[in-house]
């Protein structure tokens, strides 16, 4: 096979993880040639390609060298490591992303009893997630029979093809509109960068690095906020207890009144109007909360 001189990212074509896949990528400042009914999506500033995929073929894909990195549900990866052994094994998620949070659970109908994983045993488990399940059986000492099925996994207790299912569940209303119970979480599942263990030594290693960085950055922006107020020096140190977690504030001096401060800090996470209150309670003023566009450490 030719080397290739540009990177090369497999994503899901169309489902959950899709829009919010190309949203992360857009604000790492890669956009690509619109062409979203085709598999391949030219990228336009950077040297950075798209492949757009079934999200099951992700692993693989990345595995045989195909693709350089994939944004892929973890539970998708876990599932190729686990039922692909040694061939995945170099397989590595690099960042979690945040977003397509779910979890892959055991669910009985309503009326089943349940209180152990034993009781599991001698039943008929019907799931997509065989190499997860089975791990999951396997640590629990459970010996119960796995039905492998490829999609509504939700209705074969009643259809009568399984006694209990091992899905994902995300708000919960599959369960509920099949008069399911979930019972036990195997894994708690998001959407990942996955790529190989080691970097490639050529260009599209440093293109990764530098991806990463971005990354970084756009994961920690999207969570941070800019708080700015005014307090006198004599309320600084109840206001400093009061502000939201974060590397120590600047503090800087305001013109013509030397017993107030203007107080600069990065909070991780929300700002909610009560913590405001609180904070302009202990002597702060003139309060802004600002989303921050861009951070590079
Ligand atoms: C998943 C999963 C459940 C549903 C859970 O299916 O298999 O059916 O989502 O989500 P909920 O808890 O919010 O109801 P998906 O929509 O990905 O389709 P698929 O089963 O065809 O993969
Ligand atoms: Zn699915």
């Amino acid at each position: 096979m030719k080397p290739r001189d540009r990177l090369r990212i497999a994503m899901q074509k169309s489902g959950r993880l899709t829009e919010p896949a190309l949203d992360v990528l857009k604000r790492c400042g890669l956009t690509f040639r619109q062409s979203r009914d085709k598999l391949f999506c030219f990228g336009e500033g950077e040297p950075v390609d798209l492949l757009l995929v079934r999200d099951d073929d992700i692993p693989g894909l990345i595995a045989q060298g195909v693709c350089d990195l994939g944004i892929v549900g973890r539970n998708v990866l876990d599932e190729f490591k686990g039922v692909a052994g040694d061939a995945a094994a170099a397989l590595t998620e690099w960042r979690p992303l945040g977003f397509g949070r779910c979890r892959l659970s055991i669910a009985v109908p309503q009326d089943v009893d349940y209180t152990v994983p034993k009781d599991l045993d001698g039943l008929r488990i019907a799931t997509s997630y065989p190499g997860l399940l089975g791990q999951w059986l396997r640590r629990n000492e459970v010996d119960a029979a796995v039905v492998t099925l490829a999609g509504s996994v939700e209705i074969a207790p009643k259809l009568g093809t399984a006694d209990a299912i091992c899905d994902l569940v995300q708000s919960g209303g599959t369960l509920v509109a099949n008069q399911l119970r979930e019972t036990d979480v195997l894994l708690q599942s998001e959407a990942v960068l996955a790529g190989p263990d080691t970097l490639p030594t050529d260009e599209r290693g440093d293109m990764i690095e530098l991806l990463l960085k971005r990354l970084d950055g756009v994961i920690q922006v999207r969570e941070s906020r800019l708080l700015l107020l005014q307090t006198s020096r004599t309320s600084l140190d109840a206001v400093t207890r009061l502000l939201p977690g974060g590397p120590q504030p600047t503090l800087l001096p305001v013109a013509g009144q030397p017993d107030q401060l203007m107080l600069q800090a990065l909070c991780a996470g929300e700002v909610s109007w009560r913590q405001l209150e609180e904070i302009k309670k202990a002597g702060a003023r003139e309060m802004f909360v600002l989303p921050v566009e861009k951070m590079l450490a």
